[in-house]
Formats: C-alpha cells, sequence, structure tokens
C-alpha cells in the first residue's frame, strides 16, 4: 500500500484565490485612517500570510500569534493555550485574523475574545479554508479562500504531524493498492 497526496488546489489556483481576496480585503480597509494589523497564527497560516500580505497593498503591520488548541480529557471542552503572543498593543488598531483552516471553530473563536478584550478598533477573520459541516462554535469570518468537505487537507502551510507544509498546493491523502 502506498500513499500520497492528491491535489485538491495547485499553487497556481491558490494565487488567484489569494489575488481574488486581497482584492476585497483592500477594498475594504483602504479608507482607514488607523493601523491594519495583519495577525498570522502559527504555524498553519505562514505561507498563506506571506502570499497574501503581498497582494495586500495599503498599508498594514504583521504579527504573529502562536496558539495550541488541545481537548480536556474529561470535559469535551476545547482550550486555546497561547504560546507566543503578539508584540504590539492592539488598541485602536483594525485587526485581520489570517488562519489556515477552520475546522471545529474552536481556536477562532476563543482567540477572537482574548484579542477583542484588548480593545481593537475591529476584528476581522479571514482563513484559507473553512470546513463549514465541522463547525461546532460560530464565529464570523468574513473571507474564506475555499469551503471544503470533512476532510483532511495538508500542504501550503498546513500540515499532519508537522509535515507535508513545504507542499507548493493543497492536498488530501489517497490510499494506493500496489
Ligand atoms: P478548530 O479549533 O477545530 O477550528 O481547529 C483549527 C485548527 O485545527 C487549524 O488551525 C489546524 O491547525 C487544525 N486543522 C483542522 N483541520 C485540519 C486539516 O484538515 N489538516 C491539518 N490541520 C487541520
Ligand atoms: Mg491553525
Amino acid at each position: 500500500m502506498k500513499q500520497l497526496v492528491e491535489v485538491m488546489f495547485s499553487a497556481a489556483n491558490i494565487k488567484n484565490r489569494i489575488n481574488q481576496m486581497a482584492k476585497e480585503i483592500v477594498e475594504h480597509y483602504k479608507l482607514l485612517k488607523d493601523d491594519l494589523v495583519l495577525i498570522g497564527i502559527l504555524k498553519g497560516s505562514f505561507i498563506f500570510l506571506a502570499d497574501l500580505c503581498r497582494k495586500i497593498n495599503i498599508p498594514h503591520k504583521i504579527d504573529f500569534m502562536t496558539v495550541s488548541s488541545y481537548e480536556n480529557g474529561i470535559i469535551s471542552t476545547h482550550n486555546v493555550k497561547i504560546i507566543n503572543d503578539l508584540r504590539e498593543d492592539v488598541r485602536d488598531k483594525h485587526l485581520l485574523i489570517v488562519e489556515d483552516i477552520i475546522d471545529s471553530g474552536y481556536t477562532l473563536k476563543q482567540l477572537y475574545n482574548i484579542l477583542e478584550s484588548r480593545a481593537p478598533k475591529s476584528i476581522a477573520i479571514c482563513t484559507l479554508l473553512n470546513k463549514p459541516s465541522r463547525r461546532e462554535v460560530e464565529v464570523p469570518v468574513s473571507w474564506t479562500g475555499y469551503s471544503i468537505q470533512d476532510e483532511f487537507v495538508v500542504g501550503y502551510g498546513i500540515d499532519y504531524a508537522q509535515q507535508y507544509r513545504y507542499l507548493p498546493y493543497i492536498g488530501h491523502f489517497v490510499i494506493l493498492d500496489d
């Protein structure tokens, strides 16, 4: 048996989609007077953010947060732990959270609440991938690259056991019989 990653969204397809998303984002934020800050959620969003920010041709800052989600073994609550926090104060800034993929929604929901408590001027979410059928808690998503079925994906920053992030495309695993 061989396992390989089958392409779902090619590098060229992703590039086009990000161009479209960036245009909409610029349209939304272009008249702002206050700072716009893109907040990349590490590690998954690092490639997406790198490509997206180079198409957002209005002034903005970039910051990162590293979070890890874990499930409480006894009660089925999900908790987000901040491993690395933002460098700068976000009070009175316009925040755009840049995420790789939304599944249950717990990660972003909690992150959203944490950031909201720091009194920014606005918060919006931009995600490359979204699995709406997996949602357990609602999160307000303003920009989505692709909505997909309930399947596990890798590539373009997204990992399986820390591998596959380097793939230039997004794909899913298929098993081949020899
Ligand atoms: P949520 O809190 O359930 O929405 O989880 C979102 C996080 O789970 C993402 O930021 C990813 O790190 C991870 N994740 C969800 N679906 C996938 C997938 O298909 N492949 C790899 N990681 C995933
Ligand atoms: Mg993530």
